[in-house]
């Protein structure tokens, strides 16, 4: 790596901007009717996140070659499903939450109708993503529509979340609670990586590596999440702290406690880690984002 590479700062920094630039491209503007429903959309997605989920997309993308238009369309397409799923995971019929990225949450700031149907909009806008927007082969297009539409529904990321509603007050084991995370988190995070990787070629043994990576980080996210919500402030997390205890949900800190759970934080990084030795340099930023996903502060 020459000298001159963008820091991981800088190379951050690019692809939010360049991923805030698409994702206000690719959502309805507010002048088209129903105006309403595109503007709650827009206050949904734009200005705020760690876009955390485009920033694996391409750097798996860089990893397999991939055409950086085609993980613009992906990175979004996976950001619009993780936009959706935070409104409505907010809403009283779930976790009841008034603050998300520092702002009042969709269903406060509009109605419940309103962020019940934004999120409804997300997942349809993310698919029209990748079905009209992406430049791949057609063959590739559908598998990469498959791969989304399997992270995102009953087998994913809502079923993940119907495991988490079905959970309150429930004492969890480890398995049951790893089971619930890799699906209700884990499953989107590996997605943005399978996606990335997707848009491009990669042999059959380094895919099966990446994604290894891209699970091991998926579990590793939220079992971070559930550390940050019991010890850091509303203030730093830009969402209501203390929320999972105060709900009786069964967190990674509740099973294990915190040590524990901050241990296990650490064995799933050098496990994702791990899974890159082969890529050396050119997975310079997917190991720097294991790192961040470690050690972020929100
Ligand atoms: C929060 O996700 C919800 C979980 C899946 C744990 P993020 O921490 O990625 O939220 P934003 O997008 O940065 O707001
Ligand atoms: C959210 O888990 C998972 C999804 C939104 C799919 P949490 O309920 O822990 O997320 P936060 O803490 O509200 O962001
Ligand atoms: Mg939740
Ligand atoms: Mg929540
Ligand atoms: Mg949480």
């Amino acid at each position: 790596m020459s000298e001159l590479a963008p820091t991981f700062g800088e190379w951050t920094g690019a692809i939010q901007q360049r991923t805030e630039s698409a994702l206000d491209r690719f959502l309805p503007s507010i002048a088209i009717a129903p105006a309403r429903l595109h503007d709650a959309m827009r206050y949904a997605v734009l200005g705020g996140g760690k876009r955390v989920r485009p920033l694996l997309c391409h750097a798996a993308g860089a990893l397999s070659g991939a055409d950086p238009a085609a993980l613009d369309a992906a990175a979004c397409a996976v950001e619009l499903i993780h936009a959706y799923s935070l409104v409505h995971d907010d809403m009283p019929c779930m976790d009841d939450d008034v603050l998300r990225r520092g702002k009042p949450t969709v269903h406060v700031q509009y109605d419940d109708a309103t962020a019940l149907l934004v999120g409804d909009s997300l997942q349809s806008l993310a698919f029209l993503l990748l079905a009209e927007h992406c430049p791949v082969e057609p063959a590739a297009r559908v598998r990469l529509v498959s791969e989304l539409a399997v992270a995102s529904g009953s087998r994913g990321m809502a079923g993940g979340q119907a495991i988490d509603l079905a959970s309150v007050g429930v004492a969890l084991g480890v398995a049951e609670l790893e089971f619930m995370h890799i699906h209700k988190t884990g499953a989107l995070i590996r997605c943005a990586v399978r996606l990335g990787a997707g848009c491009g070629s990669l042999d059959v043994a380094a895919a099966a590596r990446l994604d290894h990576y891209a699970a091991t980080v998926g579990l590793l996210f939220q079992v971070v999440d559930d550390v940050l919500d019991c010890e850091a402030s509303t203030a730093a997390l830009g969402k209501t702290a203390g929320k999972d205890a105060a709900a009786n949900k069964p967190t990674y800190v509740s099973t294990l406690g915190l040590g524990r759970a901050r241990e296990r934080a650490r064995e799933l990084h050098g496990e994702a880690v791990a899974s890159l030795e082969h890529f050396g340099a050119g997975a310079r930023r997917l190991r720097e984002l294991a790192d961040f996903v470690l050690t972020r502060q929100n």
